[in-house]
């Protein structure tokens, strides 16, 4: 989603701007622009399209100046263009805003300032923060963009230069993330730490409310009353490699690669083989809380939110607890049920994603205790939640996410393990557990080995526009998830449907031009989902099946098997995934998709 950078010190700011953009390009835009004080005023260069076509520009008639914010816009008011496009100014160009979030009341905003004489040049929500700026009284700018978010309704995390205090930057943050980066003599802004790593792993994270303002030789925080506040100073505990492709063509298939190695970074320190339980000091959970707990509402968006699907399973076998798995955006809305004894747990990659945070809060709200299965250190719904568990899966910039997902389900078989002992699960089942948990990195490196047998089977199913992906208990959010991997990267028309659950629809969709997908690793319900493939069979279907090694008994009745190692039926979603995302990146790469900037879709989905 949005991106903003900024930048005030000694160095050109342009080459800086520009950088932090590349970098978050990941998040998904669709236009770029900078805003640069050259020392006489603002200069302000955007475009539709990418950062690249911006650095050529500037490349073709720079920009100098020490001081500026640059944007990458992903289209919520007002179409994808230049115009629409980030840096925005006021009438006198003597102000520029680089913003993300929404202004809700800017259609009321914007019609009174139109009455007072402002010309508004966009359609955006954010020109009114420009307008507003120019009108507001103050002598500083820090001052004018106070009084100026006085009037707003909405969130925003935002960047604002003027042409007549050089050298300063002043940032806002309300709902919408962002963090100070802080250098000797220079000062970065970013909505997301990627884009100033290369220059510092020091940051502050801004709260809501609060207003900052730097300057090349210092920079302070003032709280939404204007009293000064001291912030901590985080430290990015990653190093700019993990932002870097390495080698590989796209992140996606990095991040796919990299999944033992998020699993082992979720595992790490966390399992007590012996005892056979989870060690989460995070959580910050009593026994006596642990014990107070009588059911559990997982909320999520996404592929977070299929993590929280096989979690039900988890939760419920390990701890023995009904679970609720419930879309952020929806439960956020609903009624707001007090019920004693409930524990929420938010999931999320990013830790930024507008709805989840939102239902987290409408929980709290209610009296329950939140947890946050949260990715990035730091982020909101990690520090809003009264505990949590870190997934340490490394940086994630692939759009469509993958490697989040495996640390996710493993985070959340932490958290069944550590509910489920106090409750009643057997030493041994508790040991058992910890024990597969504790191999999967490896049996992820095997079913990665599928990739080959996966590339040809691309081949042969690239030109396809359906596909059905069918699972049943533990497998059906991984058909959906398989599903939503090839939807949003090579959009193709993809959905996601339990097993038997077809019959009911779905079965009148099958011919030989629809390839079904069978997620179907050998458990409790394995017979069934024999039963559900002579079905499609019977009707002329492709099958595609996902199952464990060893389990030949669908013979003839399927046309391609991609074999992952057996491991417990809980956490077969874990291995089982695998193929399944490597199948959605050939598919994509073969229909000549950009891969990790799929269209219309962005990384961290900060507005509601
Ligand atoms: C966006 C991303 C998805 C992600 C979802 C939830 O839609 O494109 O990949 O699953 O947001 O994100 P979160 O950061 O909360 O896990």
């Amino acid at each position: 989603m949005c991106g903003i950078v900024g930048y005030v010190g000694r160095r050109q700011a342009a080459p800086i701007l520009l950088e932090g953009l590349r970098r978050l390009e990941y998040r998904g835009y669709d236009s770029a622009g900078v805003a640069i004080q050259n020392g006489r005023g603002l200069e302000v260069r955007k475009l539709a399209g990418r950062v690249q076509g911006l650095r050529d520009e500037l490349a073709q008639a720079p920009i100098a100046g020490t001081s500026g914010i640059a944007h990458t816009r992903w289209a919520t008011h007002g179409a994808p263009t230049a115009r629409n496009a980030h840096p925005h100014v006021d009438c006198t160009e003597a102000i520029a805003v680089v913003h993300n979030g929404i202004i809700e009341n800017a259609d009321a905003l914007r019609a009174a300032l139109e009455r007072g004489g402002h010309r508004f040049r966009t359609e955006t929500d954010t020109e009114t923060l420009a307008h507003l700026i120019e009108e507001a009284a103050g002598t500083t700018l820090e001052e004018r963009v106070a009084a100026a978010l006085s009037h707003v309704v909405g969130t925003y995390g935002m960047a604002v230069v003027a042409a007549n205090e050089p050298g300063k930057v002043v940032v806002a943050r309300q709902g919408s993330p962002v963090l100070l980066g802080l250098g000797e003599n220079e000062f970065f802004v970013a909505s997301d730490a990627s884009a100033v790593l290369e220059h510092t792993r020091s940051v502050v994270y801004l709260d809501d409310g609060d207003l900052a303002v730097l300057t090349p030789e210092s920079y302070h925080v003032m709280d939404a009353n204007a009293h000064v506040q001291l912030r901590d100073v985080s430290d990015i505990a990653w190093d700019l490699d993990a932002i870097d492709l390495g080698g590989y063509p796209h992140f996606m298939l990095k991040e796919i690669c990299e999944q033992p190695e998020a699993v082992k970074g979720t595992l790490r320190g966390r399992l007590m083989l012996e005892e056979g339980v989870a060690r989460l000091d995070g959580l910050n959970l009593t026994p006596e809380a642990c014990s107070g707990i009588s059911r559990v509402v997982i909320v999520a968006c996404g592929t977070s939110w299929h993590a929280g699907l096989v979690g039900r399973h988890l939760i419920e076998e390990l701890a023995r607890l009904p679970v609720a798995v419930e879309y952020a955006s929806e439960y956020r809305y609903r009624p707001r049920l007090t019920i004693p004894g409930t524990l929420t747990v938010a999931i999320s990659q990013s830790g930024e994603t507008a709805d989840t945070l939102e239902a987290m809060r409408a929980a709290k709200a209610a009296g329950s205790r939140v947890l946050g299965l949260v990715n990035v250190v730091g982020s909101t719904i990690a520090r809003e939640a009264d505990g949590g568990i870190y997934l340490h899966a490394g940086p994630e910039i692939g759009v469509a996410s993958t490697k989040a997902f495996a640390s996710q389900i493993v985070a959340l078989a932490l958290l069944g393990l550590f509910l489920g002992r106090p409750r009643g699960l057997p030493l041994a089942a508790g040991q058992e557990l910890a024990c597969r948990l504790a191999q999967l990195p490896r049996l992820i490196s095997l079913a990665l080995a599928l990739e080959p047998q996966v590339r040809e089977l691309a081949r042969e199913y690239a030109e396809r526009r359906n596909f059905l992906y069918l699972g049943r208990g533990v497998s059906f959010p991984v058909a959906l998830e398989g599903a939503l991997k090839l939807k949003e990267i090579s959009y193709i028309h993809a959905e996601g449907y339990p097993a038997a659950e077809m019959k009911h629809g779905p079965i009148a969709l099958i011919d030989a031009d629809m390839p079904v997908v069978f997620v179907a690793p050998r458990d409790a319900v394995y017979s069934k989902v024999l039963s559900n493939m002579q079905e499609v069979k019977a009707r002329g279907g492709r099958i595609i099946a996902v199952t464990t090694e060893g389990s030949a008994d669908h013979g003839a009745l399927v046309d391609h098997r991609l074999c992952v190692p057996a491991t417990a039926p809980l956490l077969s979603p874990v291995l089982t995934t695998v193929p399944l995302q490597l199948l959605a990146y050939h598919m994509a790469v073969l229909r000549g998709c950009d891969v990790d900037r799929p269209r219309n879709l962005a990384k961290s989905v900060t507005v509601e």
